[in-house]
């Protein structure tokens, strides 16, 4: 008896660390920051040519491709404004000008990771986000999350009932490998013995914010 409820006890923990307390992704935090703060000159695919970009004198960065060069270290003197001149660690007045706001009071360190892990997300994506990454969290943590894992490494509390392995969602080269199209189709008709098919239940458009979300957590 005791042993059975000390076993019942590490489920319900394990259950509890699959629901409560689950952070989002760090790219899934990155966009949302990114959407509200940097959209407006970036544009939504980070190109430079957000809504406020025609205004501006000089062209907000096509991220997509600038910062692939850039280490984390660099970016987040970027993004805070600290160390403009320091950024190759010579004197490079013109990499950054006063047309890139500074952040630094605006976001913690948290954030500026987030923030970062998008911008990774943007420059090293093949595949467009469908959907509303939004909705796609809330549909993963009630549908997915209890096989796919918190983190979507595949851990989720189920796999050690049943003894299943599902796809790592964390691994860039097995999520980019795969299309849009073929995510939506592993995910409408299921696949293997124990990914259920989830027509019927799910509707297209909550398929294409799982997809979108399921992008979001290799990054
Ligand atoms: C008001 C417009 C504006 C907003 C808002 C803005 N930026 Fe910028 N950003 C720019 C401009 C303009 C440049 C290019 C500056 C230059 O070339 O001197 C730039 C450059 C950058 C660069 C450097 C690109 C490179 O590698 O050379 C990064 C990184 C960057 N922005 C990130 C961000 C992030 C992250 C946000 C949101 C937190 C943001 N920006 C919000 C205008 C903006
Ligand atoms: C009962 C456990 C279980 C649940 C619940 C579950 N999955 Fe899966 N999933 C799996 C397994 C196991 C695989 C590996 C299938 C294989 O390759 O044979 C998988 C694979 C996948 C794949 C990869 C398919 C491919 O083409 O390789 C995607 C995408 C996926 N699941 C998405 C989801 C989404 C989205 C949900 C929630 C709506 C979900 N899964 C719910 C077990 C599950």
């Amino acid at each position: 008896m005791k042993a059975f409820s000390r076993k019942l006890m590490l489920v319900l923990l394990a259950l509890y660390a699959t629901g409560a307390i689950a952070n989002p992704p760090a790219a899934f935090e990155g966009r949302r920051l990114y959407v509200s703060y940097c959209l407006l000159c970036h544009g939504a695919d980070g190109k430079g040519d957000g809504p406020l970009a025609k205004a501006m004198k000089i062209t907000p960065a096509d991220l997509s491709t600038t910062i692939r060069s850039r280490s984390d270290t660099i970016l987040t003197r970027i993004i805070t404004g600290e160390g403009k001149q320091t950024i190759t660690g010579r004197e490079r007045h013109n990499l950054l000008s006063e047309a890139m706001p500074e952040w630094k009071e605006v976001f913690d360190d948290a954030q500026i990771q987030a923030l970062i892990a998008y911008l990774r997300f943007l420059s090293r994506k093949k595949h467009d986000l469908m959907g509303d990454p939004e909705h796609g969290l809330e549909l993963y943590q009630k549908y997915c999350q209890v096989c796919h894992g918190v983190e979507g490494d595949g851990d989720g509390i189920m796999t050690n009932l049943i003894g299943i392995m599902p796809m790592d969602h964390t691994n860039p080269n097995e999520t980019n490998s795969l299309d849009n199209q073929a995510l939506m189709s592993s995910i409408l008709d299921g696949k293997g013995r124990y990914m259920p098919a989830w027509k019927g239940i799910l509707s297209q458009s909550d398929v294409e914010a799982l997809v979108s979300y399921i992008r979001l957590l290799s990054f």
